[in-house]
């Protein structure tokens, strides 16, 4: 059967970092509420001439310099965004014109945060059934144009930046010993919309709107989310939290990633964090965790990885890959 394998991964951060203690001259809040209660110390921030088409283009060159490849190996870009740089046409296709592709398809995803692990779902399905070869998978935001930067419950969560995945299809046997994709789990429940949304949009208020969240309610509910699709992954591949070598969880919330780890048994040793250098980048928060681990040589091949994001939507899924 065909497998989507992993051929290379990369990304990209905007220049400016933003340290927790910039907010406190403009918020009542301080450097040790914002790291006691989420796990975040700073994040990027992205410049005027620094998009999500810009930095999705970055990540995918360096994903695609990862690989030994170039633009003209790839015949599909999946894009996960929730700021596009336009309403439309899809950033996918900005970035595949600016990546110099004339060829292949390229589209957006909107999952929110779950947006990067559904779209290496997607594009595993379209390597499997015969509608791709070898494709990139981008997580793109710039969350900090979609803040309110005077709700201090939100903007000191988020952060901008971008990660990409080139996914190759290989003959595997059919077994949970094959390299690449090997299972995933995805959901969605639109009945809380209200918990975590943007109050604006092309169709209803004509404007971009920012972001509106209710976090106890998101926190709530997320651990319990995210041990159901991870569960529901292990069972498909036939496997358990004792066979994972990492666990690579989107970056929202330290205390998140602790209470779901805990649940579901796996071992701190085996969590990739990186919310404490890049805040809550929404979809692209799984691949720069995933680019921090492989070029600090911790993932490597053969490992048994385990992927999963919960955001607003609510949207929640899990991938597993042996990279
Ligand atoms: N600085 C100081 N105080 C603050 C701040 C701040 N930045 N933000 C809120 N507070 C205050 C609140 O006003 C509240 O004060 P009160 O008790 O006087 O009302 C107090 O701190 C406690 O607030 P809580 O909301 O109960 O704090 P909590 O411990 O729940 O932490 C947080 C808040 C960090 C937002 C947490 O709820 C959380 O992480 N939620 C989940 C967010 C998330 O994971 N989102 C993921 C999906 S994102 C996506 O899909 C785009």
């Amino acid at each position: 059967m065909i497998r989507s394998v992993v051929r290379g991964v990369g990304s990209a951060l905007p220049r400016r970092i933003m340290k927790n203690s910039e907010f406190e001259a403009a918020l009542d809040t301080s450097d040790e509420w914002i790291v006691q209660r989420t796990g975040i110390r700073q994040r990027h921030i992205a410049a005027a001439d620094e998009t999500t088409a810009s930095l999705g283009e970055a990540a995918a060159r360096a994903a695609l310099a990862d690989g030994g490849l170039t633009p003209a190996d790839i015949d599909l870009i999946v894009l996960a965004t929730s700021t596009p740089n336009n309403t439309f046409p899809a950033t996918a296709v900005e970035i595949q014109q600016r990546l110099g592709m004339r060829h292949g398809f390229a589209f957006d995803l909107q999952a929110v945060c779950s947006g990067f692990v559904f779209a290496v779902a997607t594009a595993d399905g379209h390597i499997r059934n015969g509608l791709a070869k070898r494709a990139l998978v981008i997580g793109s935001e710039t969350f900090s144009r979609i803040l309110d930067w005077s709700d201090r419950t939100t903007c000191v969560l988020f952060g901008d930046g971008a990660g990409a995945m080139v996914l190759e299809a290989h003959e595997g046997e059919g077994s949970v010993a094959d390299r690449g994709v090997l299972a995933a789990s995805l959901r969605s429940d639109g009945t809380h919309k209200e918990k975590l949304y943007v109050d604006g949009g092309p169709s209803t208020t004509k404007t971009v709107g920012h972001l509106r969240m209710e976090g106890r309610e998101v926190f709530k509910h997320a651990a319990g989310m995210i041990t159901d699709v991870v569960e529901g992954t292990f069972a498909q591949a036939g496997i358990s939290a004792e066979d994972l070598t990492w666990f690579v969880p989107h970056q929202a919330n330290k205390r998140i990633i602790d209470a779901s780890a805990k649940k579901l048994g796996i071992a701190d040793e085996k969590v990739v964090v990186t919310v404490d250098l890049h805040g809550n980048t929404s979809a692209a928060s799984v691949p720069l965790a995933l680019d921090v681990a492989v070029k600090d040589g911790r993932i490597r091949k053969g490992d048994l990885v385990m992927l999963e994001a919960m955001g607003g939507g609510f949207t929640w899924g899990a991938v597993l890959i042996r990279w």
